[in-house]
């Protein structure tokens, strides 16, 4: 089967490529490169020996799209990761990331419409439900006001797929992800935001390796016991293989409608304070930290409850947070000593 990884050379779509080549699916990816490097495809290669193609697109310029459509007609499903995804940065820039996310996923479910591809795997995230008011988050919990246009861009997504649904011959699966963190064992591919990171783990490991000065922790002052946000992170990989059991469901014609809606977190809950003391303890580095001011767009507090991936999609997270603090801290040790070669 071959598979459409769009936004496949990003942080969750290389590793979901990786676990989708080692369950013997046959990938192609398309990415603009706005947040990645094209060398993370020869990095796949090294994990799994096989090198996936991978075209240069831009999703939002149709003809491009459907141009690509038309030299690559046996694709079988599409896992759709493309958008932009910095909750902060889209405060600042609301236009940038409407226009990017929206016009990328109309473009694509016309072009899968038109191409009679019925399957798609979706990564949203659990910033459609805005501050929960019950904790842990279930997937009935009702989708609130985002805190960000990041979190919209990822409501109006599912209410396109979902009519697009209604109308078409398409199934999809979306996977509302907690906070992937962490990095691949072999450590050869990881989170690699271009310019200074937005997301708390990267930030952490590069000021734990002296590329940045000091880490703030946006503020301090939250309805928390330690006062910092609280976050539900799991491991990159533990996300990626769901992506192959949702992948797997569709394709196998096992859903039970046409449009299910997944939470993927480990259902545990760890604060900005409580992430800083599990690096520090697995890296045994002190981390040179300061308290700062929130940020805009923040939630308190969210965790998941993933019962319904447990027993739909026969997937649990496996890694705890000391574990996945270890691997992204090994992720950024390689990093440096690739880059001092
Ligand atoms: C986590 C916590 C910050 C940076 C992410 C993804 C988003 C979505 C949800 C998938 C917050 C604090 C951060 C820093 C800090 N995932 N922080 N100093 O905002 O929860 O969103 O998960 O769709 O795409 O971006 O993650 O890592 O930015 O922040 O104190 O320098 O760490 O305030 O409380 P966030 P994050």
């Amino acid at each position: 089967m071959k598979i459409l990884v769009t936004g496949g050379t990003g942080y969750i779509g290389a590793h979901t490529v990786v676990e989708l080549q080692q369950n013997g699916y046959d990938v192609v990816i398309i990415d603009n490169l706005s947040n990645s490097y094209p060398e993370v495809i020869q990095s796949i290669q090294k994990i799994t020996g096989i090198l996936p193609a991978f075209e240069k697109i831009e999703m939002c310029d149709k003809a491009q799209l459907n141009d690509f459509f038309k030299r690559n007609q046996d694709i079988d499903g599409v896992i759709h990761f493309a958008a932009f995804k910095a909750v902060g940065e889209s405060t600042l820039f609301p236009l940038k990331y409407f226009h990017n996310n929206l016009f990328s996923l109309v473009n694509l479910l016309s072009s899968m419409q038109d191409n009679k591809i019925k399957s798609l795997v979706f990564s949203s995230s659990c910033t459609v439900y805005g501050q929960p008011d019950k904790l842990p988050v279930d997937e009935n919990s009702p989708v609130q006001t985002a805190s960000s246009p990041y979190g919209e861009t990822k409501q109006i997504s599912e209410k396109i797929i979902s009519s697009q649904i209604a109308v078409s011959d398409l199934n999809a699966i979306l996977l509302r992800y907690f906070n992937p963190i962490g990095a691949h064992e072999s450590a050869l591919i990881g989170e690699f935001p271009i310019g200074i990171p937005s997301n708390l783990v990267p930030f952490i490991t590069q000021t734990a390796i002296g590329k940045r000065e000091c880490l703030n922790v946006f503020g301090n002052d939250y309805d928390t016991p330690d006062g910092t946000c609280i976050r539900d992170y799991i491991y990159v990989v533990d996300l990626a293989k769901a992506h192959v059991k949702a992948l797997n469901r569709l394709l196998g014609q096992q859903q039970e409608n046409k449009c299910e809606i997944f939470n993927l977190g480990t259902g545990r809950g760890n604060s900005v304070m409580e992430a800083i003391k599990s690096f520090e303890l697995v890296s045994g580095k002190k981390l040179n930290y300061k308290i700062a001011p929130r940020r805009d767009g923040d939630v308190a507090k969210i965790w998941a409850d993933c019962t319904l991936a447990n027993k739909k999609l026969g997937w649990i997270a496996e890694k705890n947070l000391d574990e996945m603090m270890l691997s992204a801290w090994n992720w950024e040790k390689h990093l440096a000593e690739n880059f001092k070669k």
